[in-house]
């Protein structure tokens, strides 16, 4: 039996400008999937997740008394929320030339489907888990790349390299265009706030599509972002967490103006700032899930936990450490 885990992550700079190749800044966070994977006697291939949720799909998956795999979720949701898994499986067939017949189990500890990159986690975690149960060995480039091609893949293209790649390689990132690269960083106490709620990525990518290629204004304002990235480097690098509240704050200004947060988003992220963040932003698509607030006191994460629109609330400590072996 192997057991992989995978970090999930969250952007501190950049979300949406990064489609039309700004760079963008994120971390690893303190909250996993893990992957279990066994061999079987036989070559088929089966798949337990009791709490696979996943972008804006969910489904349920319980074990029925016969063996099989009891679904209770539409069966277009369970097609594209197993195909994360079955695609990270195919990967590693492909990468060590077997298919063996396999039990995998997915888990996780990061809430689901709320910006902060599950389906990337559940894919490098298993792909990892699969490779080493076939007793094959991966590099991290080839990891991130190949969960890349196949959340790309099940996402009909619709993938970012970031997610893959932080999730692969842990720490801090910076990602633009193709390449990604680590950064030197020291602690960020953060903190995440969850509505509970997602918001549908594909939707809210089309909309500043639409709003940047309509007005000029809208154009530059994902221009600044970029420019929020480019002056957010330093700061993370020497650990300037006062300019890296203040950029945050800033970031998510922009986002607003860019129509993406929501109510639930701007409610959390006033009260994290009331309650002592350094800065908050959204993080991710927006639209609903989560936000990320710099708490170098402590006293955001009790404020975030009483404010009304946030279900969940959790320190996310950088993690340094991407995919790893259990
Ligand atoms: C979604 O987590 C982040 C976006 O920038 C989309 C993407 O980069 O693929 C909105």
């Amino acid at each position: 039996m192997t057991v992989s885990s995978a970090p999930g992550k969250l952007y501190l700079f950049g979300e949406h400008a990064v489609v039309y190749g700004e760079p963008a800044i994120a971390c690893a966070v303190d909250r996993r999937v893990t992957a279990t994977v066994e061999r079987r006697d036989d070559d088929r291939l089966r798949v337990r997740a009791p709490d696979l949720r996943l972008d804006s799909f969910a489904a349920e998956f319980g074990e029925r008394a016969d063996g099989g795999v009891a679904v209770d979720a539409d069966e277009g949701a369970v097609a594209a929320a197993l195909g994360y898994v079955r695609g990270a499986v195919e990967s590693a067939y492909d990468h060590v030339g077997e298919r063996a017949g396999l039990d995998v189990t997915v888990e996780s500890d990061l809430p689901l489907g709320a910006g902060l990159s599950s389906s990337a986690a559940v894919v490098v975690a298993t792909l990892h888990a699969a490779v080493r149960a076939m007793d094959g060995d991966i590099r991290e480039e080839t990891l991130a790349e190949r969960a890349y091609r196949v959340e790309s893949d099940v996402q009909d293209g619709d993938a970012s390299r970031m997610d893959t790649y932080c999730t692969t390689v842990g720490g801090a990132v910076r990602v633009e265009g193709e390449e990604g690269e680590r950064l030197e960083a020291p602690e960020l106490p953060l903190a995440v706030g969850y509505d509970g709620g997602s918001g549908n990525t594909g939707e809210l990518v089309a909309d500043v599509r639409e709003l940047k290629e309509t007005y000029g204004f809208a154009a530059d304002t994902v221009g600044a972002i970029g420019d929020i990235v480019r002056a957010g480097r330093p700061a993370v690098e020497s650990g300037d967490l006062d300019e890296v509240g203040r950029l945050m704050d800033f970031d998510h200004g922009l986002l607003s103006a860019l129509g993406v947060s929501a109510r639930s988003l701007d409610e959390m992220v006033w009260a994290a700032r009331e309650g002592g963040a350094a800065g908050a932003k959204l993080t991710g698509a927006g639209g609903g899930g989560c936000v990320v607030a710099l708490d170098p006191e402590g006293t955001a994460l009790r404020a975030l936990e009483l404010a009304p629109a946030c279900e969940e609330a959790f320190a996310a400590p950088l993690d340094r450490e991407g995919v790893r072996a259990e």
